[in-house]
């Protein structure tokens, strides 16, 4: 695969950092937060033996307790440093390295359909608009005709009230700096986020793209990839079931 510009995206720290700006040895210190118990409720009582498309899976943060429920995991990331961590500490999950917007699983057997498609971490926020109708088209591609597509999206407030600080487990400290109108980068709306993390034996940054969706634009980017709301999940919105609507 050739090598991958994100223009708007970047980060620093030590150790590989991915085209959008994810510093790998960051994400294996990052606990698992709800995000299990937002993904099992939507999936429902009987998720063993279902088969999940994780679209950026990072090094497997999410993977472990999906894969602990009884989940079948594809995990697909464009970083080759992030899968190799994903392999690392779950031998035998299938991996695949390839960007999002341009996945298509199954060759000349037809297209392989997953029960459920996972597009978390807010990447349906995307600066550029053909790489977030290129992810919501890659979910509709590879979602069953009677599958679930599950959206991770920011909270109306994500841009509000900064800087803001959390203590992360262990001794880590992320703080969202600042988020300002993007400046010849991006789609119309875009706005450039920096957030940094503290640990006491290293710091790493991520600046990033990130475009607010209403609640209608989300839903009418649904619906140019063929795909139809089919509820959110928590009151503020942030999980999204997504279900194949049309051919
Ligand atoms: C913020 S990290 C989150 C990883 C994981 N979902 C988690 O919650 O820990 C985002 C991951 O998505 C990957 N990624 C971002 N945009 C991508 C794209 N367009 N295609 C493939 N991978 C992408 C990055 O390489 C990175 O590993």
């Amino acid at each position: 695969m050739n090598h991958i510009v994100r223009e708007g995206y970047q980060g620093t720290g030590p150790g590989a950092i991915t085209p959008d700006g994810c510093a790998v040895e960051l994400y294996k210190r990052i606990a698992v937060r709800d995000e299990p118990q937002w993904i099992a409720r939507a999936i429902g009582e009987r998720p063993r033996g279902l088969r999940l498309l994780e679209l950026g899976s990072g090094v497997g943060r999410l993977t472990r307790p999906l894969i602990e429920m009884g989940l079948e995991v594809t995990a697909v990331d464009e970083s080759a440093e992030m899968l190799a961590a994903v392999r690392e500490s779950l031998p035998g999950v299938r991996t695949v390295r390839s960007p999002i917007e341009t996945l298509e699983l199954g060759g000349d057997r037809g297209v392989e359909r997953f029960d459920v498609v996972l597009l978390a971490s807010f990447l349906v926020h995307a600066g550029s608009v053909g790489v977030r109708e290129g992810m919501l088209r890659a979910c509709r591609r590879h979602v069953a005709e009677d599958g679930v597509v599950l959206i991770q999206r920011e909270s109306a407030e994500q841009h509000d009230n900064l800087p803001y600080e959390r203590h992360m487990e262990g001794e880590g400290v992320v703080r969202i700096a600042s988020s300002t109108p993007a400046v010849g980068v991006g789609r119309p709306g875009a706005r450039t986020v920096v957030a940094e993390y503290y640990y006491p034996d290293a710091k790493w940054t991520q600046t990033f793209l990130s475009c607010p969706l209403t609640d209608g634009e989300f839903e009418a980017a649904l619906g140019e990839a063929g795909l139809g709301l089919d509820g959110y999940m928590d009151p503020a919105k942030t999980w999204a079931r997504a279900v194949p609507v049309g051919p």
